[in-house]
């Protein structure tokens, strides 16, 4: 009990690599803290790269920022570390402004640990100089270094240089970099994306369990839908430099905002049917829907959410079967359109098997039917 009750009063962090090497708690208190950005824009030289960006990150969890290549991702993550400056808006870090119209509180003042994308390991530097780097001498000259090595498991591999270690061990050390000046929030732009996919699902899951451990406040920039609902408590939507829906990483995939979403968090038939008195009739059978639609709507249907029956008359072909092991995706041949079905891992069906689509899923969104080509 004592140990929980101390793991309140002192850095998460401090606690845990502490805690394992001695078995209590030595260092001094420290706390995460929560990060709000309100109506924030920046602009480099042309139009504003951020429109009016707002989003809470409460203490302690992780905020996943996902959007495609472009839009604006690492502007907003760089703009929280103060390596840009903000045209508009107010960025906070616990109590304190750090950006506003008035104010930038330098990078080196805000107690953010950054993790780039492609790690920025100093190459003359051995690993435990480069997680010494940018410490106090008080904490270089303590076990400190020890100490986030060992929570990322690189403790034997202290005096080697970069340049000799694997992508998964280079990662790992810009992580304890980060981590070693006890910052109050963690700042990690597509950590994995130079590690192969094998390594990178591990040093996810690794990743994952340490941000959890520490309770640290992190952001999390991703381009990937995986990693982005793995890691994020929240996860937040980017578009063209606007955030288009945050919540958690269910909230998105079962009522994304707009078909957009709905597309770029998973796979999705959006199927145009009409909708009265909150049944949908759709190509898949009768849906109940969870939102208010009357009329003509393109109604969202995972393709885990249909079933697929042998039937010699259906209204369905399958066209294409993509095996992945752990399940099967088929593409159904509908005649006017095609829906995607994904069903348990044994194919069942051959291309050109007739079938009868059906609805398995509780409800679904519907959104307004538009002219645009949003939709199956
Ligand atoms: N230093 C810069 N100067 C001018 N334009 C930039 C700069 N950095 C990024 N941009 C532009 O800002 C937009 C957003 O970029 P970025 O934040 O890197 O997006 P993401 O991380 O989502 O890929 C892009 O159009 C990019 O070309
Ligand atoms: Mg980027």
């Amino acid at each position: 009990m004592t140990f929980i009750v101390i793991a309140r009063w002192y850095a998460p962090s401090e606690v845990i690599s502490s805690a394992g090497r001695y078995g209590f708690v030595m260092s001094r208190p420290y706390s995460t803290a929560p990060i709000s950005v309100r109506d924030v824009s920046v602009a480099y030289d042309g139009p504003p790269v951020l429109q009016s960006v707002s989003l809470e990150v409460p203490a302690g969890t992780t905020l996943s920022l996902l959007g495609p290549s472009g839009c604006g991702k690492t502007t907003l993550l760089r703009s929280i570390a103060g390596l840009e400056r903000i045209a508009e808006g107010e960025i906070m870090i616990g109590d304190q402004v750090v950006s506003s119209g008035r104010t930038h509180v330098p990078a080196e003042k805000r107690r953010t640990g950054m993790v780039f994308q492609d790690w920025a390991l100093f190459p003359h530097m051995d690993v435990k100089a480069n997680v010494a780097y940018g410490l106090g001498k008080a904490d270089r000259n303590s076990d400190r270094v020890h100490d986030v090595l060992a929570l990322v498991g690189l403790e034997a591999l202290c005096d080697r240089m970069p340049q000799k270690l694997s992508g998964g061990q280079q990662q790992r050390v810009a992580l304890a970099r980060a981590l070693a000046p006890h910052p109050q929030v963690l700042l990690l732009d597509e950590p994995f994306s130079n590690l192969d996919t094998a390594l990178r699902v591990e040093i996810r899951a690794e990743v994952h369990r340490l941000l959890h451990e520490l309770e640290v406040t992190a952001v999390f920039v991703t381009h990937d839908q995986d990693e982005a609902f793995v890691l994020g408590d929240q996860v937040a939507v980017m578009s063209g430099g606007q955030i288009v829906q945050v919540g958690s990483p269910a909230e998105l995939y079962v009522q994304p905002a707009t078909p957009w979403v709905a597309r770029f968090v998973g796979e999705a038939n959006l199927l145009r049917s009409v909708a009265h008195r909150g049944i949908a009739t759709t190509s898949v059978g009768a849906v109940p829907l969870s939102t208010d639609s009357e009329g003509v709507v393109d109604v969202l249907i995972r393709p885990e959410e249909i079933d697929l029956q042998a039937a010699d008359a259906g209204p369905g072909t399958i066209a294409v079967i993509e095996y992945y092991g752990h399940d099967s995706t088929y593409e159904v041949d509908m005649g006017d359109h095609s829906i995607r079905v994904r069903l348990g891992s044994v194919p069942r069906f051959r291309r050109g098997d007739r079938v009868t689509p059906v609805f398995v899923g509780d409800e679904a969104a519907a959104f307004e039917a538009t002219e645009s080509d949003d939709r199956d």
